[in-house]
């Protein structure tokens, strides 16, 4: 991802005025600030003396990795979580030196950058933990591993039966320090006896590994859901993801510490046509205009993160007001029918989540009409559209990850 500074001071990427090179056609805005409250709010929900993971994999729910990091580091998270080594890498490119936990499973040839970049690694079967300990045993150095117990997400996980037989073979492995025990859960937004079931089986697994020996310094458990619903105990550790960006994942969850929205998603009117009744809009032909309309094109489709299905159910704001969105979503482009509306022209900015004037739209309702979740709207912003990182109001930088 490239980086630009952009000290335009004053110069908001909402203003239709600064239409051009910089930022046309589409843009994801992050609000740094907004990140930076969020996680301090989340931490002190955490607790005095528990640790904030920040969950920053998929380049932080698709607001840029490197970033978000820096931010909440700075503002009290202090370790980061990721799904593969590529993005570990990638952060400590940035210059991020604070532990790094790898939630996903490595490729062997991945297993000496693990080594090298001193990177924390899940493990959760043996056949992982012996090749990590050969390759430490090569490279003469000790690897931190964190053993990740399956009880109930039926994903990644040992299971607690295999427990013992793990134990016995984690034994001949002496390049490994068990540096830490987790767990993930599936329902902490809504199944608070599922929950507290896996919390149990969890308790009698670290039981077993004190029987063992084995005094684990880091234990984790607690998602965005488990934190904000307060599903007990947190440990020493918790790993909010969602919440970081301001969203609550679920409407289960408790709305009690009131998080700020970071990302908002804008992209600029490329047409404007007056349409008379008949008219057909996009493929498949699903919308045609039942008297005379204006029909506004936005710049940006489902490649960009504007989901296929919003169609026929979402809406765009543009100054200020709601328009529906019509026709199916296309790959580029995306079609509004703002009627009667002569005061929108080319350049104008269309908001498909966040603010414009007084009205908003918020992830939730995107996710809500689009049959998905919160994460997958954030995560789904494409790779083209530039992020746009604001600070006390300014553009404080962009991020590409592509040029075109
Ligand atoms: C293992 C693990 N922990 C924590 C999280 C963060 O979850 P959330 O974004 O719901 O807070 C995730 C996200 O998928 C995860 O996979």
């Amino acid at each position: 991802m490239q980086q630009e500074a952009h000290n335009l001071k004053g110069d908001s990427p909402t203003s239709s005025s600064s239409l051009g090179k910089n930022l046309a056609p589409a843009w994801l805005e992050v609000d740094l600030d907004k990140i930076a409250n969020n996680i301090r709010k989340l931490k002190a929900a955490a607790g005095p003396g528990v640790k904030v993971l920040a969950m920053v994999k998929a380049q932080a729910y698709g607001c840029g990795a490197a970033m978000v990091s820096q931010v909440a580091l700075e503002n009290g998270a202090e370790m980061l979580g990721v799904a593969n080594i590529a993005e570990a890498l990638a952060l400590r490119k940035s210059g991020l030196r604070c532990p790094i936990l790898v939630f996903g499973r490595p490729d062997e040839s991945e297993l000496g950058a693990i080594i090298e970049e001193d990177l924390l690694q899940t493990v959760f079967d043996l056949m992982l933990a012996r090749q990590l300990d050969r390759a430490a045993g090569t490279a003469g150095k000790s690897v931190r591993v964190h053993l990740k117990v399956d009880t109930g997400m039926g994903r990644l996980g040992l299971l607690p039966r295999e427990m013992d037989d793990f134990l016995d073979g984690f034994a001949s492995c002496p390049n490994l320090v068990l540096d830490g025990v987790y767990t993930h859960f599936p329902v902490a937004d809504c199944d608070s006896r599922f929950t507290r079931e896996q919390l149990e089986m969890l308790r009698s697994l670290l039981d077993k590994l004190r029987g063992r020996g084995y005094e684990v310094p880091h234990v984790h458990v607690a998602n965005s859901a488990a934190l904000l619903n307060r599903c007990g105990e947190t440990f020493g550790i918790v790993r909010p993801g969602i919440s970081i960006y301001g969203l609550y994942g679920s409407p289960l969850v408790s709305r009690e510490i009131n998080l700020e929205e970071v990302v908002s998603f804008k992209a600029r009117v490329v047409h404007v046509k007056k349409v008379p009744p008949g008219t057909s809009v996009s493929y498949g032909r699903e919308f045609i205009a039942l008297r005379d309309t204006t029909i506004a094109t936005i710049a940006a489709g489902y490649a960009d993160g504007v989901p296929f299905r919003l169609a026929k159910k979402g809406d765009v704001l543009i100054h200020g007001r709601r328009f529906p969105i019509v026709g199916r979503v296309t790959m580029d482009m995306t079609m509004a029918d703002v009627g009667e509306s002569n005061d929108i022209a080319v350049g104008d900015v269309a908001v498909f989540f966040g603010e414009s004037g007084r009205a908003h739209i918020s992830v939730s309702e995107v996710a809500e009409k689009s049959g998905t979740i919160e994460h997958e709207v954030i995560c789904g912003i494409g790779p083209r559209v530039p992020r746009v990182y604001l600070k006390d109001g300014n553009v404080a930088c962009i991020q590409r990850y592509t040029f075109g």
